[in-house]
C-alpha cells in the first residue's frame, strides 16, 4: 500500500514511523511533514487547509490510504473532497468533527445522548455571559471555554467573577481567538484525574486503544498556561479495568451511536478528553483526532498492526478486534522553544539528536524544524521535539527520556521535569493487557 499522511508535527513523525513499519506498507509520503520527518518519509510540500491539493497529490500518487493528523483539513471538509473522488481516508466528515470545532455543539450533544460531562450554560452574547458570571448562580471555581479552535489555549478556569468576567471580555470582545469567541461555554469545574481515551471506529463497530495521561500546562506542577500538550505518558495507570468499561458504555458507544442517529457517521480516531471524578469518567471534550503527544507515547507501544485497524475503519469494514500491546510503559517529554506557548524566537541549531536516539528504548519526533545547513534542523516553531521512551515500568522509561532530553540542545530549549511523575507515585490501577 501507498499511504500519505497529512500533517507536519511530532504526532504525524510518529504515524509515520508506525505506518511504514506494517508489512502492507511499500511508500509512506507526508504532506507538508518537515526536515525531520523527512528523513523516513517522502515530504511533499501542500498546506493541510489546502484538501483539494491534498485530493489531487493522493490521485496522481496512487495513494491508497490517507491518514489526517490534524483538526484544521477535517474541519475544511477534506472527507467529502476525497469521497468525492473515490479516495479512500482516515479521518472524520466536516459534521462529524464538529464534536471537536464546536463546544457548543458537542455539549449539547453529551446532553442529548445522556453523555456524563459537567454541567453547563451557553451564551452568544458577552452581556449576557457577564451578567451570570456575576449573578448568584454562577458557582465558583468554573471554566469558561471558547466555542471553536482555538489550539488548547480557548479554555480560562476562573475562581471569581472578575476573572470570569475577564475571560469573557478577551474572548468574546476582544476575540483574542478570533470568531471560536462568537460564543462561550460556561462549564462546571470538575475535580479528578484526567485521561486521553483513543477509539478507532468505522460509526458503527469499536475498536478501543490505550489510554494516555496527557501534561498540557507549560509548567512544572501544572503551572502556568495550557499549551498543546507538554508530554504523555501510556497507559494511564488511573483508568482501572472497572472505568475502561463505564468510559466504553457510557461514553464511546453513546457517542458513536448517537452522531450515525444524528446523520453525522463518525469514521476515524474518536479521542475522548476525560476527569475521572469520584462519581465516575466525564467528557472534558473531544477531538476528532490522535492526541499530540499522546500518539507519540501510544503508538510504540503498539504490537498489532495499525495499518489494517486504519484501512478497514476508512473503508467502513472494521471488525472488533483485540488490539496488542507491549508489556513496556511509554513516556513522551516535549521540547519547546523560549517563550512557547507565547511568541518564539527561530532559526537556532538543533544538536544530539542522534545522541538522545542512541539512548535503549529511545525515538525522537520531530515537530517546529526546519532545515539547516548540511543535515542541521533549525528551530522553527513552539513544539519543536518529543523524546518518547519505552521501559520496563515508568521509573525506567521516565529515566531514559529524560536521558535522551538531556543529550538535546538548542538556544532557550525548555521541557517539563515532571512528566509521569506523579504516575508513579499514584501506582497502577491499569487494565494489564493494555
Ligand atoms: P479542553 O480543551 O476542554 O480539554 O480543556 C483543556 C484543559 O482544561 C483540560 O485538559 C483540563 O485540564 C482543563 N479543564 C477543561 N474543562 C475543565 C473542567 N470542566 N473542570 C476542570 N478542568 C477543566
Ligand atoms: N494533547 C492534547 C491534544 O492533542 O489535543
Amino acid at each position: 500500500m501507498k499511504i500519505l499522511v497529512v500533517g507536519g508535527g511530532g504526532r504525524e513523525h510518529a504515524l509515520v514511523r508506525t505506518i511504514r513499519r506494517s508489512p502492507l506498507v511499500e511508500a509512506v509520503l507526508c504532506a507538508p511533514g518537515n526536515a525531520g520527518i523527512a528523513r523516513h518519509a517522502e515530504c511533499v510540500p501542500i498546506d493541510p487547509s489546502n484538501v483539494a491539493g491534498l485530493a489531487a497529490l493522493a490521485s496522481s500518487r496512487g495513494i491508497d490510504l490517507t491518514v489526517v493528523g490534524p483538526e484544521l483539513p477535517l474541519t475544511l471538509g477534506i472527507r467529502k473532497e476525497f469521497e468525492r473522488r473515490h479516495l479512500a481516508l482516515f479521518g472524520p466528515s466536516r459534521a462529524a468533527a464538529e464534536i471537536e470545532s464546536s463546544k457548543a455543539f458537542s455539549k449539547q450533544f453529551m446532553r442529548r445522548n445522556g453523555i456524563p460531562t459537567g454541567d453547563f450554560e451557553i451564551f452568544r452574547s458577552s452581556r449576557e455571559a457577564r451578567s451570570y458570571l456575576r449573578g448568584g448562580s454562577a458557582r465558583y471555581p468554573l471554566v469558561v471555554k471558547a466555542d471553536g479552535l482555538a489550539a488548547g489555549k480557548g479554555v480560562v478556569i476562573c475562581r471569581d467573577p472578575d476573572e470570569g468576567a475577564a475571560a469573557v471580555d478577551a474572548m468574546m470582545d476582544r476575540r483574542v481567538h478570533g470568531s471560536a469567541g462568537e460564543q462561550v461555554v460556561v462549564e462546571e469545574f470538575l475535580e479528578g484525574r484526567e485521561a486521553s481515551f483513543f477509539v478507532i471506529t468505522d460509526g458503527d463497530r469499536i475498536v478501543p486503544l490505550a489510554a494516555c495521561q496527557d501534561y498540557k500546562r507549560v509548567g512544572e506542577g501544572d503551572a502556568g498556561p495550557n499549551t498543546g500538550g507538554m508530554g504523555a505518558y501510556s497507559p494511564n495507570v488511573h483508568l482501572s479495568e472497572v472505568v475502561f468499561g463505564e468510559v466504553m458504555d457510557r461514553i464511546i458507544d453513546r457517542t458513536i451511536a448517537g452522531l450515525s442517529r444524528e446523520g453525522r457517521p463518525y469514521q476515524g480516531l474518536l479521542y475522548a478528553g476525560l476527569m475521572l471524578t469520584e462519581d465516575g469518567p466525564r467528557v472534558l471534550e473531544y477531538n476528532a483526532r490522535f492526541g499530540d503527544a499522546e500518539t507519540q507515547a501510544l503508538l510504540p507501544r503498539m504490537e498489532s498492526d495499525l495499518v489494517p485497524l486504519l484501512a478497514a475503519a476508512a473503508s467502513s469494514r472494521l471488525e472488533k478486534t483485540e488490539v496488542s500491546w507491549r508489556s513496556e510503559r511509554s513516556v513522551s517529554v516535549v521540547i519547546a522553544a523560549a517563550g512557547y506557548p507565547g511568541a518564539i524566537r527561530k532559526g537556532m541549531p538543533i544538536r544530539g539528536i542522534d545522541a538522545a536516539e542512541s539512548v535503549e528504548g529511545v525515538t525522537v519526533s520531530c515537530a517546529g524544524v526546519s532545515a539547516g545547513p548540511g543535515s542541521e534542523l533549525l528551530v522553527a516553531g513552539g513544539r519543536v521535539l518529543t523524546v518518547t521512551a519505552l521501559g520496563r515500568d515508568l521509573e525506567e522509561a521516565i529515566g531514559r527520556a529524560y536521558d535522551g532530553a538531556g543529550r538535546i540542545s538548542f538556544e532557550g530549549m525548555q521541557y517539563r521535569r515532571d512528566i509521569a511523575r506523579d504516575a508513579v507515585a499514584a501506582g497502577s490501577a491499569a487494565r494489564r493487557d493494555l
